[in-house]
């Protein structure tokens, strides 16, 4: 199956690997055990232990004289080095590398990979400039969802589904592409998004409807196939959503949403969990609607504001190479 291989992957930030603690991660039909030691140093090694296949990111990490970190087996407690060797018992000598580790490329917190695949577009440097200007606010949204990367791509892209999936969050009853920029594998929307307008009753109720403006507008920018980006600014504070996608194997996928901000205000500071937790509701409204589709349903139906599903088809069809038409309007 076309899982777009030779795209890079942001597998996690730092922050998700707690010093020590093994984590695993699957890509591309492939599960590994990612950890941190407390020299910040990441390891990387496929899940499966070389001796009966226990998964080692249910094991544990052990601490050398040096500072550096070994992973070892929950099932016998065989030790395994960063580049998967270990020392057999009896023997005091370590044995030639048993697991291949991933290659990993680590760019200050951001921690990417190619899952071993030929590079085929490369990492771009703008969570290296947004981490440099913006105050990072935390990880949020992760999921793993059993769908494909395909149907995640398309509901990520989807301009419409606002008005459905998240209607109760934000009730937008009209969204317009105002412009949309094709640039190949990058592209840009610009969106206006008009929201119900809360009754008098509505503003009693909750008085937060109030401030909440009447034409949403979004600037997304998007990465294909790894990442999307909403630009969000605000008499309070400048905001960063860096949404991240990931094909665990062809049905399963995950997610992760990296927020940073730029405070314009001290009150900005009081709403960072709130942000968190908001975008939390978003990707686990995201997550069930991709639960409760049909595949392979013959589409008789298309939407004005499909632009950014037609982008990721096309690009999904043609990886990496970029076809026309250009879908810029
Ligand atoms: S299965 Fe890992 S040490 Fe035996
Ligand atoms: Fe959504």
């Amino acid at each position: 199956m076309n899982q777009l291989q030779g795209a890079p992957w942001l597998l996690a930030h730092r922050s998700m690997l707690k010093p020590n603690q093994p984590k695993k991660i699957s890509l591309l039909g492939n599960d590994y055990v990612l950890w941190q030691d407390i020299h910040s140093k990441i390891s990387a090694l496929p899940n499966a232990c070389p001796h009966m296949g226990a998964m080692l990111s249910e094991g544990w990490c052990v601490t050398q004289t040096d500072g550096s970190s070994v992973i070892a087996c929950p099932f016998h407690a065989l030790e395994f080095n960063h580049s998967g060797c270990t020392v057999l018992p009896g023997s005091n000598k370590q044995t030639q590398s048993l697991l291949k580790p991933l290659d990993l490329i680590i760019q200050g917190d951001f921690i990417w990979s190619y899952g071993d695949h030929e590079p085929k577009i490369s990492i771009p440097s703008i969570m290296n400039e947004i981490a440099a200007e913006y105050e990072f606010i935390g990880v949020t949204g992760e999921r793993s969802i059993p769908t494909d990367l395909l149907s995640l791509l398309l509901n990520m892209h989807d301009y419409n589904h606002q008005n459905g999936t998240h209607r109760d969050l934000f009730e937008i009853e009209q969204v317009e592409v105002k412009q949309f920029i094709d640039e190949g594998l990058h592209s840009h929307a610009y969106l206006s998004q008009l929201r119900k307008q809360p009754t008098f009753r509505d503003i009693l109720k909750n008085p937060a409807q109030f401030a909440l403006p009447k034409v949403l507008e979004a600037h997304l920018e998007n990465f294909f196939p790894f990442m999307g980006l909403l630009h969000g600014e605000d008499k309070l504070l400048s905001l960063k959503e860096c949404h991240f996608y990931l094909p665990e194997s062809d049905r399963q996928s995950r997610v992760f949403v990296l927020m940073y901000m730029k405070a314009h205000s001290p009150i900005a500071h009081l709403l960072k969990n709130n942000l968190l937790r908001l975008i939390d509701v978003v990707v686990e409204q995201d997550a069930k609607i991709l639960g409760k589709i049909y595949p392979n349903t013959p589409k008789q139906i298309k939407l004005n504001n499909e632009v950014g599903m037609d982008w990721v088809k096309r690009n999904f069809e043609n990886f990496p190479t970029v076809v026309e038409p250009n879908l810029s309007r």
